[in-house]
């Protein structure tokens, strides 16, 4: 069916494809669509939940930020199996983000490059749309919320933003993602350096009251003396959990010969993704959750990188290029993996 639908959606340029979609998708409001809809993309195999951060997941794969930045179309992802969102990048004040075009699609790698510079509605309207998600519904799938910073706010002051934004959102996801590595907002990757995440966990840790998990998202760029840094100051603030990565600045390997600036994903990030994984995993003796996300297609995908360390998987780029039924087929491909390694679940598998 997607791949009836493709050719006409990239006849569009990738951000007015996004915004038909985020349109179509409230047909999913509608009971009987969202039914449809489950029935269509039903996986449900006890064996692939499992805990992670304390966290219930009724499967392992996420949807990654970025895709659905202010919760608008959560009971379509829901329907379409999906064990978590992770909605945002948020920042505390509204801002438009980079110029448009913004998003560029690399058919040839199955990639993307983009600029976003985090266009976002604010923190407060997030807020109020996660008060009025249907609470059955946000049981069964876990709620992840991903903050930047806002562009106008010097770094020196990035704290207080993010403060911010945890403060107003705090009540409405199950875990939330500092994050401090996307490409497209000046100055936001120094946010990575020992100093300055010090003390934006420590502020951030202050107001945790109720020991929400905290995660941080890493770019794919940094080396693995940066790495080491940012796993001593997770130790430190008792971070939860790692999500590797973002996008990528690097074209290494690319066929299409883009000139656009921004982060690059999709395929051509796994290798390095999977790097960071497996290094970030050896260092922590497989003891720190991390969130493998960049270049994942296939359950295979998914599998190597659970079997470099990851406990869950995220996707973004294969949801553009393979559509919704991704998402079932990793899941798919999964249960029969379980199944063949002889183990009883994933958890386990993970876990070996
Ligand atoms: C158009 C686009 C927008 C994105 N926006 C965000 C964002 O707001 N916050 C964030 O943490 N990551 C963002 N990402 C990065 C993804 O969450 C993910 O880390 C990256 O795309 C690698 O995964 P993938 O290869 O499965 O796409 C964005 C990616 C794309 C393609």
């Amino acid at each position: 069916m997607y791949k009836l639908l493709r050719p006409l959606l990239f006849k569009l340029d990738s951000e007015s494809a996004h915004h038909l979609l985020i349109k179509v998708s409230q047909l999913a409001k509608l009971a009987p669509i969202r039914q449809l809809l489950s029935t269509i993309y039903a996986h449900n195999d006890p064996a692939l939940k499992l805990k992670v951060f304390d966290l219930n997941f009724d499967n392992p794969i996420g949807l990654a930020a970025g895709f659905d930045k202010e919760c608008q179309m959560f009971e379509l992802l829901s329907a379409i199996g999906f064990g978590s969102v992770e909605f945002g990048t948020i920042t505390a004040q509204p801002q438009p983000g980079n110029p448009r075009p913004r998003i560029f699609r690399l058919p040839e790698d199955e990639a993307l490059i983009n600029r976003m510079g985090f266009p976002s509605q604010g923190a407060d309207l997030l807020a109020k749309r996660l008060s009025l998600l249907p609470r059955n519904a946000a049981d069964r799938i876990r709620i992840g919320i991903n903050i930047g910073k806002t562009k106008a706010v010097p770094i020196e002051r990035a704290q207080e933003d993010y403060v911010a934004s945890f403060s107003k959102l705090k009540e409405y996801g199950d875990y939330f993602v500092l994050n401090v590595s996307s490409p497209n907002t000046p100055e936001l990757r120094m946010l990575q350096e020992r100093t300055r995440l010090n003390d934006l966990l420590r502020a951030l840790q202050a107001v945790n009251i109720d020991q929400a998990p905290l995660l941080i998202k890493v770019a794919p760029d940094l080396s693995y003396a940066e790495i080491d840094d940012i796993l001593e100051c997770c130790q430190q603030h008792s971070i939860s959990g790692i999500i590797a990565t973002n996008t990528t600045f690097s074209r290494d390997g690319l066929k299409s010969s883009s000139s656009e600036r921004g982060g690059l994903s999709g395929r051509p990030l796994f290798a390095r993704s999977y790097d960071i994984v497996s290094y970030i995993a050896k260092r922590t003796e497989r003891k720190f959750p991390i969130v493998a996300v960049g270049g994942v297609f296939s359950a295979e995908d998914a599998y190597k990188m659970m079997q470099a360390g990851a406990s869950l998987v995220q996707v973004y780029t294969a949801l553009v290029y393979e559509g919704p039924a991704v998402v079932m087929r990793i899941k798919r491909g999964l249960s029969k993996i379980v199944a063949q390694e002889g183990v009883s679940s994933i958890s386990e598998l993970i876990s070996r």
